[in-house]
């Protein structure tokens, strides 16, 4: 049984046929996935994908590509969207120097006002990080005090990951770490204790080998567990066992 941890089948890419893509991740053994929202109509979405589908969890909140968008409302709105059932955190959230298509001082504001939410409502958080360690860290460690969290499609440094560990976070591991370019990242993932691991698609995007290039979807997590098992010389079946239990562990999920 897998978890994939973060997908976003909300997305448009799916509108034609997203209840085939639910029904192949179970025939894949994918039996839950966590739906995350970039923004606040995706947010919604991706709430009423959870109130429809048992395996699907829900995490709200505003990527930093759209902080230019966020009203001083949408922060109470968010917070009062983590007191629904199926919602367990909030994402993704966090910083992205690489397409820098919001101010980045604004991406910093809206992080930090979200990792307040999460700290009042207690809730984790899923993190983006692009191309802006630095400043996501010294985030981290200054304004999300009290707060865990993923940060998904970790892309740091072997140093980085260690701090992360040493603070209580999860690194995500998705299709990259299949790729020829991995560079460290097979490394990495092989070296952090398996209970700080998750596994994901970040669906429709990051495809892993051997299917680079086509639309992701939660059934491919398959891909990314059996690699990184195989990296860290274990069983596919203890693999998929520990890393469903690291999801259920971080946003507190009983299946
Ligand atoms: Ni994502």
């Amino acid at each position: 049984m897998l978890f994939d941890s973060h997908a976003h089948i909300d997305d448009e890419k799916f509108d034609d046929d997203r209840l085939a893509v639910i029904t192949r991740a179970k025939e894949n053994g994918v039996e839950h996935f966590i739906n995350v929202g970039a923004d606040m109509q995706s947010s919604l979405r991706s709430i009423k994908l959870a109130e429809d589908h048992k395996e699907i969890y829900a995490v709200v909140g505003v990527h930093p590509h759209e902080a230019e968008k966020v009203l001083k409302a949408d922060y109470d709105q968010i917070a009062q969207w983590t007191r629904h059932p199926r919602v367990v955190g909030i994402g993704e959230i966090g910083l992205d120097y690489y397409y820098d298509l919001s101010p980045r001082q604004l991406q910093k504001e809206v992080f930090i006002r979200q990792l307040d939410v999460a700290r009042q409502m207690h809730m984790p958080v899923s993190i983006h990080d692009r191309d802006a360690h630095g400043d996501t860290m010294a985030i981290l460690k200054s304004e999300g005090k009290g707060i865990v969290g993923v940060v998904h499609c970790f892309a740091g440094s072997m140093e980085m990951a260690k701090e992360l560990i040493k603070m209580g976070w999860y690194l995500g591991v998705d299709g990259p770490v299949t790729f020829k370019n991995a560079a460290k990242l097979p490394e990495i993932m092989t070296n952090i204790p398996l209970e700080r691991l998750l596994i994901e698609t970040d669906s429709p995007y990051l495809t892993p080998v051997p299917l680079r290039g086509k639309r992701n979807e939660p059934a491919y997590v398959r891909y990314v567990a059996e690699h990184v098992a195989a990296l860290r010389n274990l069983e596919f079946e203890t693999f998929a066992k520990a890393t469903t239990q690291n999801v259920c562990d971080l946003f507190a999920i009983k299946l």
